[in-house]
């Protein structure tokens, strides 16, 4: 890892690759700013792109712009820089999601080095996996996803304040006929063609459901998304409904995930990056 100086062509190439997280109907809802004197982005809520019909809370604008905000802090870790993030630093401006500030890495020899520099190597590991991650509409191949494999996703999840976990082949399918896909689509999609039995199904769930909650349960997406994308498995999604999110749950589901492997599937457009930095 080289450090980088922060000119703008190196600020646009962390903004691009924050650009390409998961968002609902690929909304786009973000936007960032570079603070050059304290090199600082903040990652805002781009509130012309919300989704009022779909996303009357905005749970699902939080979880793309915090999917997007965990690309900016790997992608800032591949350059070697240290990303020292802040969730809704502003209790007056909830629109200012997060602020990422760039420092360079801690010498070696400091106290509690060695700590965040392994952080930051397994934040940089990742960076690959962002511009081959892809959100899967494919039928998957009837094949388990192996158990070491599973529990490094539910470890990523936890890393990032959220939960992971498998519900066994009864609850997956009280979970799917509960379900409803947020961009319309079928269901049946989320069987294995083979057997007709659920395909390994994962629920993403924090255990509140604020804001702040939507922002870990987001970048806990994308975390465990691009290790799922790094050991070759694909990823579909799909969002729940409020019937099996009661309010006292002790779960509060975020995502449905249908992991395993399957053909690979085409990239989706992204707006261009001039369009959502704005640098200062
Ligand atoms: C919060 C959120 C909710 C989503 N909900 C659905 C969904 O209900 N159904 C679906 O097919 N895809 C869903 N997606 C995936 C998006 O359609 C996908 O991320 C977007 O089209 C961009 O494509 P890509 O993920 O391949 O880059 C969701 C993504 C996010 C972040």
């Amino acid at each position: 890892m080289a450090v980088q100086t922060l000119d703008t062509q190196v600020v646009t190439s962390l903004v691009r690759a924050a650009t390409a997280a998961p968002s609902l109907h690929n909304a786009q809802p973000w936007r960032f700013r570079f603070l050059s004197d304290s090199a600082t982005f903040q990652v805002r809520a781009a509130l012309d792109r919300c989704l009022p019909q779909a996303d009357p809370h905005g749970r699902a604008l939080h979880l793309g712009c915090a999917a997007a905000l965990f690309n900016l802090r790997v992608a800032a870790a591949h350059a070697a820089w240290l990303p020292v993030t802040r969730l809704l630093p502003d209790p007056y401006d909830p629109r200012l999601l997060a602020t990422v500030r760039l420092e360079p890495p801690p010498p070696p020899a400091r106290a509690g080095a060695a700590e965040e520099l392994a952080m930051l190597t397994d934040l940089a590991d990742l960076f690959p996996a962002i511009r081959q991650r892809r959100t899967s509409r494919q039928p998957f191949r009837d094949e388990p996803v192996p158990a070491e494999v599973r529990e490094l996703l539910v470890d990523a999840a936890e890393r990032e304040g959220a939960h992971l976990r498998f519900p066994p082949p009864g609850e997956a399918w009280i979970i799917l006929e509960l379900s409803q896909d947020a961009e319309g689509r079928d269901l049946a999609n989320f069987t294995t063609s083979g057997t007709g039995q659920p395909a390994q199904l994962a629920l993403l769930g924090t255990s509140e459901d604020r804001p702040l909650d939507w922002l870990r349960a987001g970048q806990a997406l994308e975390r465990l998304l691009l290790v799922a994308t790094g050991h070759g498995l694909s990823a579909a999604l799909t969002s729940h409904t409020p019937e099996w999110s009661e309010p006292h749950a002790p779960e509060r589901p975020q995502m449905v995930l249908r992991l395993g492997y399957a053909p690979p599937s085409p990239a989706t457009a992204r707006r261009p990056v001039p369009l959502v930095l704005e640098i200062d």
